[in-house]
């Protein structure tokens, strides 16, 4: 994958692994667009990282996405690169009876149903120049499910599922389509773990960028290439590692 002189939207770009993937990208002159909810946070990320292009779009909002389409395609005449790392995670105890039908909805929607419908409404974009990339921040979790995170769990297992049919389909179009495995990495949403050993963002991103030059389709980080090997011998062994 080429990473220079490449225009590159990446959701969720304002904290945690997509601010240290949007500030490594740019670093390495890439015109790097990052959106997110939270017009403050997107300011504050643009004060650390000046050269990044903002704009405030919740992927689960379909006007959001359609103002965010409009500018992007008014802008620029091709997106080289999408980085669908946007993503909430939430605990929930399914014996609580208290979970109401929005927070499963709006965790399966930021999770998944966004990240594809944003993915579809920008491939004209994607394919208006050669070799674009689509990149996919999935999860361990969707291959071995956390049992406190059962919604995210589920999003990601149905997100890697989605990623697997998106790459045999785009193949034609000769755009490629990445789903990156992170370990655990210091971020706001992991922050609430404090006893685990974590990775921090920037390391990460750096990481991530050198097997993206590599083109490899999946990539795993730390842990998680072992898990997804022992997944694959005893799912019973890979499940009590993630669950303890
Ligand atoms: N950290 C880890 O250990 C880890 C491990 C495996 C996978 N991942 C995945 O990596 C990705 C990034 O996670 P992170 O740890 O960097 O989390 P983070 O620091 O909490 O960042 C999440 C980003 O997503 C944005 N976002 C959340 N909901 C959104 C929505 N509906 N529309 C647009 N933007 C939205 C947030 O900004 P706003 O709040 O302003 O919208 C923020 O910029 C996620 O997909 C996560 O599942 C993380």
């Amino acid at each position: 994958m080429k990473l220079t002189h490449r225009t590159v939207l990446i959701t969720g770009g304002s904290s945690g692994i997509g601010l240290a993937l949007a500030e490594k990208l740019a670093a390495q002159d890439n015109q790097v667009i990052i959106c997110g909810r939270d017009q403050n946070k997107l300011e504050l990320a643009q004060s650390q990282v000046p050269d990044l292009e903002i704009v405030q779009c919740d992927i689960t909002e379909e006007n959001d996405l359609r103002q965010l389409v409009s500018f992007l395609a008014a802008r620029y005449p091709s997106i080289d690169l999408l980085v669908n790392n946007a993503g909430i995670q939430q605990e929930l105890d399914l014996t609580s009876g208290s979970i109401t039908n929005e927070v499963i909805t709006d965790e399966i929607n930021t999770n998944m149903t966004g990240q594809i419908i944003i993915t579809l409404r920008l491939y004209p974009l994607l394919t208006a120049n050669q070799n674009a990339s689509i990149v996919f921040l999935g999860s361990a979790l969707g291959l071995v499910p956390k049992y406190d995170v059962p919604i995210y769990s589920a999003a990601k297992a149905g997100l890697h599922s989605f990623v697997n049919s998106l790459r045999e389909q785009v193949a034609r179009d000769g755009v490629q389509v990445v789903e990156v495995f992170p370990d655990v990495i210091e971020t706001p949403m992991t922050q609430h773990r404090i006893n685990e050993a974590k990775m921090s963002a920037d390391n990460f991103a750096e990481n991530v960028i050198k097997h993206l030059l590599k083109d490899a389709d999946e990539i795993y980080t730390g842990r998680t290439r072992m898990l997804e090997i022992f997944n694959r011998v005893s799912p019973t062994l890979a499940a009590h590692l993630i669950n303890g």
